[in-house]
């Protein structure tokens, strides 16, 4: 496949109506919203109903970036879903998205890489299409991170919420969207946020649940400062690949964590507020579905038109990092 590339051809997304908002976690932990903004930025989150799983958001989000792209989920060669809240274990989310789109021509896989998962994605479905395998791809962030939230832990569930993005990749002789990825993992990190219940190692029992290990845990200072120098470093390192530099950025858009963490990058960047992209205000962490979100509401709003350069970059559990830069 000499000179073929990646295109992006649509980008979609889908938030839960129902809005968490700091002054209502006043009322679940002790909290304050002058505790949560100011540590982190957040001031509300998106939360799916009960009977609202990962799929329906990613099916609702996926609908939105076919749209765009002018394709028929019968034009879809694979699906990949990036999410850490699968409906379930097996079978996997991209699975139940391809049933209830009718993409019947798709193979379908879910990815893990916790909040790095749509840039490893990103990596693949790359891959995928370049080397002639498939030619449209549906790549799809989505998570309800409500579901493993541990609502009596302040400490971390006033950080996250639920929603989808959706991005539909094509074949390409002509502009790349794609210019570089750049992935890392290190596994030595592994305890310091994760969910310990439910799998091989800590299979389901009435002891899982009393412990509540079926919950999200965080050590959240420490993931604090491995995230700003790794998404700085990832930042850098793919940016490099694609031959560009900062100055050539319309816009960044990092991982949606905290504010601060956000701040410390754009500071290590030298990149000015205007050219990092915040929304974390309203959604907070939505894992593997945030970078994505942003990028399809920054191209809606009109914060980036066609043509211009945007760096994705993200950490998360792992932990995994990742970056990517892309030519919209
Ligand atoms: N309300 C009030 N007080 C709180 C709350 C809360 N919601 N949460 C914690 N506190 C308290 C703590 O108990 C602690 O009290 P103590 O000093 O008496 O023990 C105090 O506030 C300070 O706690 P720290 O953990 O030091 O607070 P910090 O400033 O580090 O902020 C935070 C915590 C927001 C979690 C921050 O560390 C963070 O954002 N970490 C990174 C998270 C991240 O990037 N995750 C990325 C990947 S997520 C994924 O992959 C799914």
């Amino acid at each position: 496949m000499e000179n073929c590339g990646v295109k992006i051809l649509g980008t979609g997304s889908y938030l839960p109506s129902r809005v968490l908002t700091n002054a209502d976690l006043e009322k679940m932990v002790q909290t304050s919203d002058e505790w949560i903004t100011t540590r982190t930025g957040i001031k509300e989150r998106r939360i799916a109903d009960d009977k609202t799983a990962t799929s329906d958001l990613a099916v609702e989000a996926a609908k939105n970036a076919l749209k765009e792209a002018g394709l028929a989920p019968t034009d879809i060669d694979a699906i990949i879903v990036a999410t850490v809240t699968p409906d379930m274990f097996f079978p996997s989310t991209a699975c139940l998205v391809q049933k209830q789109l009718g993409a019947s021509k798709a193979a379908c896989f879910d990815l893990s890489a916790a909040c790095t998962g749509f840039i490893y994605g990103l990596a693949c479905a790359k891959s995928f299409i370049e080397s002639g395998m498939f030619s449209n791809i549906l790549l799809i962030g989505a998570e309800t991170l409500s579901k493993i939230t541990d609502w009596n832990d302040r400490n971390t569930c006033v950080l996250f919420g639920d929603g989808a993005g959706a991005m539909v990749l094509g074949r390409t002789s002509g502009q790349k969207s794609v210019l570089s990825v750049h992935l890392g993992a290190d596994g030595n990190y592994e305890s310091l946020l994760k969910l310990p219940g439910g799998g091989s190692r800590n299979p389901a029992t009435a002891k899982t649940v009393e412990e509540r290990l079926h919950f999200m845990k965080m050590e959240g200072r420490e993931v604090f400062k491995v995230a700003v120098m790794k998404m700085s470093e990832a930042a850098e390192k793919a940016l490099e690949i694609a031959g560009k530099k900062t100055g050539d950025l319309a816009l960044v858009i990092p991982h949606q964590a905290n504010l601060r963490i956000i701040e410390a990058i754009a500071k290590r960047m030298a990149l000015p507020a205007e050219k990092v992209y915040v929304n974390l205000h309203k959604y907070g962490n939505v894992s593997a579905a945030t970078t994505i979100i942003a990028l399809d509401e920054a191209r809606k709003e009109s914060r980036v038109k066609p043509g211009d350069l945007v760096e994705l970059v993200a950490f998360g559990g792992g932990f995994t990092w990742g970056a990517t830069v892309i030519q919209l």
